[in-house]
Order: C-alpha cells, then structure tokens, then sequence
C-alpha cells in the first residue's frame, strides 16, 4: 500500500490511468474510501451544504474545514488528503497563507482554492513556501451568487478559450491538481489535454485524468437536490462498499460518466 503523492498522480496522468477521488468528512467514511482505493479525498465545503443543510459553501469556516479535516486525516492512510479554502479566506495573500498553513496543520496534504486569474500570485506564493495547491475552474460555487446560480460554465466560444486560457496560467503558476465543474465535455477535453497536470472532473464528462464526486450524491443521500452529473452508486449495489468499488471501477474504465450524467 503506497502512499498516493502528487507525483503518484502525475504518473497516473502520464500512463492514462483515471484518478479517483470522494469527498469525505470524517474517519470512518475517510478510512473506508481509503481501503476501497480512493487516490484522493477531498475535505470539500461542500460540507456547508451536505453536513449542515446551508444552501450555499459560503457560510463556512476555516476552523470546520480544519476541525473536519483532523478527522478526515486521522483515518487515511494511503489516498492524498486535499482541503478546500472555504470563503474568503484567501480573499489576500497574507490571508491566504496564514489560513492554508492552519489547514495543512490540520492534516492537509494539499489546498483547494476557487478561481483563475487573480490567484496566481497567492498560487505562486503558497508553493514556493511548500503548499501544493490545487485549483477549481468552471462553476465555481463559492461565486453562486455573481453567476446567478447553479449554471454550467464556458459554454460561449469566448467563455470557453478564457477557461483554457486560465488553467494554462494556474499551472504555470504552480497548481499540481485542477478542478473542473460543470463544464461541457469538450472543453473538459481539451483543458486536460493541454495541461501537464491532472485535470479531474465534476460534471465535466468522461475525457478528464479522473473524477471527484460528494459523498452523499454518489450515496444518494444529499439533503439537497441530486445533481444530474451524479450517480447513485447505494441504489445499484444496495451496499456501501461495494458501491464505493463500483465508481472507483466505473472512474478507471471510463464507464462513469456516461453523457447523461454530463454537458455538452
Ligand atoms: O466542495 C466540494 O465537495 C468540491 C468538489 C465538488 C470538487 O469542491
Ligand atoms: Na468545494
């Protein structure tokens, strides 16, 4: 059982081997996603949303991204442990910093930041002081409210070269990992294509270097409502295990996602 570093997931990108990755907020979920293969688990802010019944990842805190993080880490052995910056706590450099360090000592091995041009400083900053960052482009939820809600992303011919554009400029400024959300397959496609880096997707089709999805959407169990990127692996196999084997399956061989659950 080896640990899952970056340059694990470099190597997987590299011999076109899908990544797998899961939010997870405690332990015991954590170690189970573990055992079954997960390469990555994400403490997401998602937790705003699924944990505590918000309707948006805005009112969250550094201190419940590092109290769930502790947890989250505690009961992880082999996959790699990312954590989101939640809200406006890398608004600054300075802020930034001081935020990602409290979360690292939490037990992150990576942070997640939302965002493309106006980071790359705080991207550049936080991996020279030894931070691997990892970026999130597409429908990034922490903006909710400037989109105007929950929408697909760089759908326009403008939209799209911008994204391509911005995810070349988070690389080059260090990211070792991209998030992308709700974006239309192609697009998907492409951006990985052109990056070095692993590029995984959420809502964002097949043609990616892996897939992330929330717990709770992949248990069918959100509080909220069932986004149709996500998939109930519970209701397949009637087991949590052997559903968590069957996305970790459905991610390697490219059966997940089919194009109903994705954009075009
Ligand atoms: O918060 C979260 O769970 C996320 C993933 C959906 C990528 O950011
Ligand atoms: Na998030």
């Amino acid at each position: 059982m080896k640990k899952v570093t970056t340059s694990t997931l470099m190597k997987m990108k590299q011999q076109g081997e899908r990544i797998s990755v899961i939010t997870a907020y405690d332990a015991s979920f954590a170690k189970l996603f573990d055992e079954q293969g997960m390469e990555v688990i994400l403490i997401g802010d998602s937790l705003g949303m699924v944990l505590m019944g918000e309707d948006s990842t805005l009112p969250v805190t550094v201190e419940q991204m590092a109290y769930h993080t502790r947890s989250v880490r505690k009961g992880t052995q082999r996959a790699l442990v990312v954590t989101d910056m939640p809200f406006m706590s890398y608004a600054t450099t300075e802020q930034a910093f001081a935020n990602a360090a409290a979360l690292m000592a939490a037990g992150a091995e990576m942070v997640k930041l939302e965002g493309g041009a106006w980071l790359l400083d705080t991207i550049a900053g936080l991996t020279e002081r030894g931070i691997p960052v990892c970026g999130h482009l597409g429908l990034t939820p922490q903006s909710v409210h400037k989109f105007g809600g929950f929408k697909v992303q760089g759908r326009d011919q403008q939209a799209a070269s911008q994204m391509l554009e911005q995810a070349r400029q988070l690389e080059q400024a260090g990211i070792q990992l991209l998030v992308l959300e709700c974006v239309p397959r192609e697009l998907a496609g492409r951006i990985s294509q052109a990056l070095n880096i692993p590029v995984i997707g959420i809502g964002a089709g097949v043609d990616t270097d892996g897939q992330v999805l929330v717990m709770h959407d992949m248990f069918g169990i959100s509080a909220n409502y069932m986004p149709k990127f996500s998939k109930n692996y519970l209701a397949v196999t009637g087991d949590i295990r052997k559903a968590v084997t069957l996305y970790i399956e459905e991610v390697r061989n490219g059966s997940f996602p089919s194009d109903e659950h994705s954009f075009s």
